[in-house]
């Protein structure tokens, strides 16, 4: 039994796209909905659609991707219609916002709530795409006026898309601040590594237009950072749920990001480069993995880490 829950929401499988990846478009939602994912996540959305960066904005590499998308993405009111109109019954949706300011999440957030649908809005505190707009994440005073803003107006519960942090004392700010806000109920730990530079040796150019080449990366070279932030939050968030993103490329990598402490995963590049079968081969494998170990269910191994 792989089965799982996000609040008191149950899912038949703990592994489903990472926003940015099969959920732009409602034709790709409803692949991800048919598909053997738990859940699904939708592109995150501005007030009004944009286009994104120019391209070309995304690039696989042997060992992950970097991408620089610039948010394109339909507008709210498009999510917002694929939300009102979704059978709540089959699996959860989880609606990633990302407004260019906080004026803008509180409306598109407003909106989302007042449609009084189960769905589970995920604030986005980490895209590091936009040119001029720095990560939210990454100014503690400004998340924390964020969120106690959101939090006043938010009557359901939601949750953040947290970029990856790399020093102790940013994890305990951070963890400080999340723990404030009763109704902030999941943390999803991480988004791309931001900014990093891959470049090609033969033409001596960079992969992908924006910025100069630089973009978010995913992949196989982010998994430790990934797991490093799920399992943090994990210990300093007793309250919070954990839902897992970062270097998941087979059932081993899920394995890992629940025993550390996910309640749930999410997979970009691999579902990028695979498509949605993707999730059949993720479920085959986790259950592989507890059938050799004994386990039977997901918490018999959840958070359940090790150490020396
Ligand atoms: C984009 C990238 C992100 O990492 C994110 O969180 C949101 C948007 C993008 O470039 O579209």
């Amino acid at each position: 039994d792989i089965s799982t829950h996000i609040l008191d929401q149950r899912m038949r499988s703990p592994v489903y796209n990472a926003s940015g990846v099969m959920c732009r478009e409602t034709t790709e939602l409803e692949a991800v909905r048919h598909s053997d994912a738990g859940a699904l996540v939708s592109k995150s959305c501005t007030l009004e659609a944009r286009d994104g960066n120019p391209e070309p904005r995304y690039a696989a590499t042997p060992f992950g991707s970097i991408n620089s998308m610039g948010l394109p993405n339909h507008g709210y009111r498009y999510y917002l219609d694929y939300a009102a109109h979704y059978d709540y019954t089959d699996k959860p949706l989880f609606i990633s916002i990302s407004g260019l300011s906080l004026a803008d999440n509180l409306h598109m957030l407003d909106a989302f709530q007042r449609l009084k649908r189960p769905l589970l809005p995920e604030v986005n505190l980490s895209c590091p795409n936009v040119p001029g707009k720095p990560q939210l994440g990454y100014s503690f005073d400004d998340m924390a006026t964020a969120l106690t803003a959101i939090h006043a107006a938010m009557d359901i519960p939601f949750g953040v898309k947290l970029p990856p942090y790399f020093d102790i004392s940013h994890f305990e700010m951070a963890a400080e601040i999340f723990n404030r806000f009763e109704r902030l109920k999941f943390l999803t730990c991480i988004n791309s590594i931001g900014n990093g530079l891959v470049v090609d040796t033969d033409s001596e150019t960079v992969l992908i237009k924006p910025k100069n080449g630089l973009g978010g990366i995913g992949g196989d070279y982010v998994l430790p950072t990934a797991l490093a932030n799920v399992n943090t939050f994990y210990r300093l968030c007793p309250d919070k749920q954990i839902i897992g993103c970062g270097g998941i490329g087979a059932g081993e990598q899920v394995f890992q990001h629940i025993l550390c402490g996910a309640s749930a995963v999410q997979v970009g590049t691999r579902l990028w480069e695979e498509g949605a079968g993707l999730f059949t081969r993720l479920n085959q494998e986790l259950v592989a993995i507890m059938q050799r170990k004994g386990y039977q269910c997901l918490a018999d191994f959840r958070g359940k880490l090790c150490t020396l």
